[in-house]
């Protein structure tokens, strides 16, 4: 297999593509080759803060390059799919930051064309790479939680009021990736009702609320608020062994796993075949695994450059984000219904049937 160091250009250097470029610099994987943003000031910041990497305003000169393999896109939302579909037309592999695009349509032909070119396109959910969600997601598999019977996950926290999206676009791609990520089938909720406020007048929903079934009778609600002056990442996930609870602000215990839960029994009533039912309530111990503390994006661009190396669909790949956008554009038709239930379309099944057609030799 090829582990020679791979070559990433980081594109957008505002906020969160810093956190990008430091990563790709610190990896043992990767050399951090250039940093491009339209604002040449930023991007010369970021990447004098790493050495000898080049500065870049030219989307299109950055992909022309040939010493460079991989793209890692931290622009807004709405510029993801033309800039990875330019680099991936490049032949270039993608990261992109979540969400993967700004709608459906485009994630499909995003993914379409990663496939049809044979190169990789990953989402960076982030929250998937950190010790606690691969903790829960090996503790799910396991079935030391039994039958997932709920999910509860709660961010709220003064943030900042985006301007180019609602609560839910900017903060519930974190809780749907992470439910995408432990769910052993991954997020497919058959529909989702959203309910949304903006008490401020902000021209948008700044606390938000969705509902959605999961198969099995099971359910799954997120809760979003930028206007909370409390802080709470907390992710609730009840099963019928065991319940866990994340809570990402409590580094000394993370996670805490209560063996403790209620056992619903039925008994014969009588020879009719009627029958009663006995609730009966388990307390058991509480105990906290140990998790490591590393950071997230250090594990992402590892396994962006294991997925490069080896040939193979990352663990968050472009069809994880698509799944993602699934739900935000049901949450969308929900909102604009008023909050009534909106079937969730699988754009995923979508792509790879758009993906089926290219390689086969249909639309282009
Ligand atoms: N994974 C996470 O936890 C996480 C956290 C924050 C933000 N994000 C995501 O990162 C992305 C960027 O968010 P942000 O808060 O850093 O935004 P930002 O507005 O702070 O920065 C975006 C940067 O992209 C640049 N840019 C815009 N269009 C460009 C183009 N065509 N070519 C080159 N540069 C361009 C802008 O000049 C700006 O510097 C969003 O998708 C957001 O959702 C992810």
């Amino acid at each position: 297999m090829d582990q020679r160091l791979l070559r990433a250009a980081v594109v957008g250097a505002g906020y969160w593509g810093p956190n990008l470029a430091r990563n790709f610099a610190a990896s043992d994987h990767w050399e951090l080759a250039a940093v491009c943003d339209l604002d040449a000031d930023r991007a010369a910041r970021v990447a004098g803060a790493h050495g000898g990497a080049d500065v870049e305003t030219s989307l299109a000169a950055l992909l022309d390059r040939d010493d460079i393999d991989a793209v890692a896109i931290a622009t807004p939302a709405g510029t993801h799919h033309p800039i990875a579909m330019a680099a991936l037309r490049a032949g270039k592999h993608v990261v992109v930051e979540k969400p993967i695009a700004d709608r459906t349509s485009a994630a499909v032909e995003m993914v379409a064309e990663a496939q049809a070119r044979g190169l990789v396109l990953m989402t960076d959910h982030t929250y998937c790479y950190t010790p606690a969600a691969r903790k829960i997601r090996e503790l799910v598999a396991n079935g030391d939680l039994g039958e997932i019977l709920y999910i509860d996950s709660v961010r709220i926290n003064l943030g900042l009021v985006q301007p180019d999206v609602d609560v839910f676009w900017d903060l519930a791609p974190h809780d749907l990736s992470i439910i995408d990520f432990i769910l052993p089938g991954g997020l497919r909720p058959q529909s989702v009702a959203a309910h949304g406020a903006d008490p401020i007048g902000a021209g948008k929903s700044c606390v938000g609320y969705l509902v959605l079934p999961l198969p099995g009778g099971a359910v799954a609600s997120v809760h979003v608020n930028w206007l909370s002056p409390t802080k709470v990442r907390r992710m609730t996930i009840g099963g019928s062994r065991r319940t866990l609870v994340w809570d990402d602000l409590n580094p000394q215990q993370r996670i805490s796993v209560y063996d403790r839960g209620v056992d619903l029994e039925t008994q014969a009533l009588d020879s009719l075949e009627r029958r009663a039912a006995t609730i009966s309530y388990r307390l058991g111990d509480t105990w906290s695994p140990a998790l490591e503390e590393r950071e997230a994006l250090g594990t992402m661009v590892g396994e962006f450059a294991e997925a490069i190396h080896g040939g193979r669909v990352p663990l968050t790949d472009g069809t994880a984000g698509l799944r993602v956008l699934d739900v935000l554009e049901a949450a969308d038709r929900s909102l604009a219904d008023g909050g009534g239930v909106s079937p969730v379309r699988t754009g995923d099944a979508a792509a790879l049937e758009l993906a089926g057609e290219r390689i086969g030799g249909g639309r282009a």
